[in-house]
């Protein structure tokens, strides 16, 4: 995306120019599924597309807020506590979890603006956009008010957002891989810190989305419930997260642990550990084994996490079952959404519509093939 269209389209729509103009990207879900919120870690990568912002302050009490998606502006006033928005203005509820979030971490709020926002995310393929308009506007609402506060507090902020004012209780992989991605590399999480690196992409891979467009109706209910069952497990092993036991530990407990929540938490234990094997083999330039990994970790999703669908079960399985893929998995939450390969110089164009062609005889609709390439994190363009 553009620093110059944007700014050209804040003019069409506000008739003057933007002061701050920020953006931040979406990501993938590398490995480590549902680990973020039960302080284990995880490795991300942040893409080349996601959300650009632009602001401008105003002086009459008013918060006009409009994005190229949906076209609308929805004005508000800046005066009292930020109010929960439903229905057309529901994407409001980002910026404004941003505005709620500030106090909390010592910032000043920005009063009244003009704010634009627009994204070239495709729509619900599990890419992130959530994460990547909550940092372009904390970052543009912090530069809007000359407040530079360090990236792990951008972050946070992010977070806060979505935690307490969007209402997911998600971890902070999403905001954590947008504000420090880099491109050609891979961002690793450890989110009991939280500690951020990155490690280099391992050379001549690439990722591949599919995404199915399909998402189970209770995607936010699941996800909240996955969230309690996993903090269920942590208090009958007695622990205060799941993080702070071993395979080994949990194996030895397993009688005094509810069945399902056992399943939960044998996801999230051997997960952290795949994390660290991957950490090990991108380390060791060993792909196979990375891709193996990446594929273990699907399949404990279908087994214990049960936060696959059948539509993912059966692109992971035709991926790969295709030459040149080293692994695939869900990407993000699960329960429907997109599938992420990881993949070398023999899969192409022609494999993956071979992929798609077999998901369209079975399901009768097509799959999005979206070839991804890393990019850059969250910053003021
Ligand atoms: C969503 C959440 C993240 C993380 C993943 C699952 O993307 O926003 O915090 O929990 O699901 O790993």
């Amino acid at each position: 995306m553009n620093k110059t269209a944007l700014v050209a389209q804040f003019q069409k729509v506000f008739g003057r120019a933007p002061e701050i103009v920020t953006r931040a990207p979406g990501r993938i879900e590398f490995i480590g599924n549902h680990t973020d919120y039960n302080g284990g870690t995880v490795l991300g990568a942040s893409i080349d597309r996601g959300v650009a912002v632009a602001v401008a302050r105003r002086t009459d009490g008013k918060r006009n807020f409009h994005s190229s998606y949906a076209g609308k502006t929805v004005s508000l006033p800046a005066a009292g506590a930020p109010m929960k928005q439903s229905g057309e203005a529901f994407w409001t509820n980002y910026p404004l979890g941003v505005l709620a979030a500030l106090p909390h971490f010592g910032l000043s709020v920005i009063e009244g603006f003009d704010y634009l926002a627009d994204s070239d995310l495709p729509a619900g393929a599990g890419l992130s956009s959530s994460a990547a308009i909550e940092l372009a506007s904390a970052l543009a609402f912090l530069g809007a008010t000359g407040q530079a506060p360090d990236r792990e507090t951008v972050v946070k902020i992010g977070k806060h957002a979505e935690n307490h004012f969007v209402g997911v209780p998600c971890g902070i992989l999403d905001q954590g891989v947008s504000g420090f991605g880099k491109a050609g590399h891979l961002v690793f999480i450890d989110c009991a810190g939280p500690r951020f690196a990155t490690v280099p992409m391992p050379a001549g891979a690439s990722f591949w989305i599919f995404n199915t467009h399909t998402k189970h109706a209770l995607v936010d209910g699941l996800y909240a419930a996955r969230h309690r069952e996993c903090m269920a497990a942590a208090q009958a092993l007695d622990v205060k997260l799941l993080v702070d036991v071993s395979v080994e530990e949990l194996r030895l407990a397993e009688a005094g642990v509810e069945p399902v929540a056992y399943k939960r938490a044998r996801h999230v234990v051997e997960e952290i550990e795949r994390v660290e094997g991957t950490v090990q083999a991108l380390k060791a330039g060993d792909i196979a084994k990375v891709g193996s990994l990446l594929t273990a970790s699907h399949r404990s999703s279908q087994s214990l996490f049960e936060n696959s669908t059948a539509e993912l079960d059966f692109l992971v399985d035709t991926l790969v079952s295709s030459s040149g893929v080293y692994g695939a998995r869900l990407t993000g939450g699960g329960f429907g959404g997109a599938v992420m390969a990881l993949a070398g110089a023999g899969f192409g164009t022609v494999q993956a519509e071979a992929v798609a062609a077999a998901y369209a005889a079975k399901f009768g609709a097509r799959p999005d093939i979206l070839p991804m390439n890393t990019g850059d994190g969250a910053a003021v363009l």
